[in-house]
């Protein structure tokens, strides 16, 4: 399989992290390897999430400047056997080639089933060096217009990468807020705006942030984390209807 999915949005904030590590303890859940790359170079944040940031010597810009063999830049994650990390340089100055973050991605996807690259948001260099060892991408949007525009840039970004498996998150989904701003019909005008197959809906849930503070081990059962089982499954190539538990 050895898959690599890059997940984006062009706009920032829409749950790129989030997504990443709810769909990579989902991918684990159902007995996958993963390893997760923390791309946002300069704005490291999974560490925290996977509650490894004590354990880190290394990061993903050392093992291309050869400071350390890839490996070395890899942290299992405490709470989960199959859940691996490789942590983003805490600051911005050494900008990694698409190229070599390519090489370097080819190299370590023998090691597991999937490899998930968390980008930065916008559609820079970083971006660039995120999704050019990607054979499929997840665009991350909310379904609010500023949200969308960013989603339509990075798809399109995207598409002069020649990747052409993208599909569409809808994340913070909440019915009630979908409605009050009435900027679209329904949820098909947002798809057809953003120019991408739905892969799934998640709903605005605040148990989900609390990987934010607690890591994974604060990942309990909620809707959000059921869509997230949906999701992997689909992206394992199960034929599931979308899941939506929500308001
Ligand atoms: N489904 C959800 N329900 C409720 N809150 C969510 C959900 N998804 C993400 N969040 C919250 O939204 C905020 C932004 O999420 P996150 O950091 O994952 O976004 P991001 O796209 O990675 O941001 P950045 O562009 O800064 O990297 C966080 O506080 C997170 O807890
Ligand atoms: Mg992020």
């Amino acid at each position: 399989m050895n898959d690599v999915i890059v997940v984006a949005s062009g706009k920032g904030g829409t749950g790129k992290s989030t997504v990443c590590v709810c769909l990579s303890v989902a991918l684990v859940n159902q007995n996958k390897k993963v390893l997760l790359i923390d791309c946002d170079c300069g704005m490291r944040g999974l560490d925290l999430m996977l509650d490894v940031e004590e354990d880190i010597l290394f990061d993903c810009s050392d093992a291309v400047c050869g400071n350390c063999k890839p490996k070395e830049a890899v942290y299992k994650s405490k709470n989960l056997d199959n859940l691996y990390l490789m942590a983003a340089p805490f600051d911005a100055d050494n900008e990694i080639s698409p190229a070599v973050f390519s090489e370097l991605v080819s190299q370590l996807k023998k090691s597991y089933d999937y490899v998930i690259i968390d980008s930065p948001a916008g559609v820079g260099s970083g971006f660039a060096t995120a999704a050019s060892p990607a054979d499929r991408a997840l665009i991350v949007t909310n379904a609010e217009p500023t949200s969308l525009r960013g989603a339509v840039k990075i798809r399109k970004k995207l598409e002069e990468y020649n990747i052409s498996n993208i599909r569409l998150v809808i994340n913070r989904f909440s019915r009630e807020q979908f409605d009050k701003l009435n900027c679209y019909n329904d949820l098909d005008e947002v798809i057809d705006v953003a120019g991408a197959r739905l892969i799934a809906l998640v709903p605005f849930d605040t148990r989900v942030s609390a990987i934010m503070q607690k890591g994974v081990a604060g990942l309990n059962w909620s809707p959000a984390t059921t869509v997230f089982d949906c999701l992997a499954r689909r992206i394992n190539g199960d034929n599931i209807p979308l899941a939506y538990i929500g308001d």
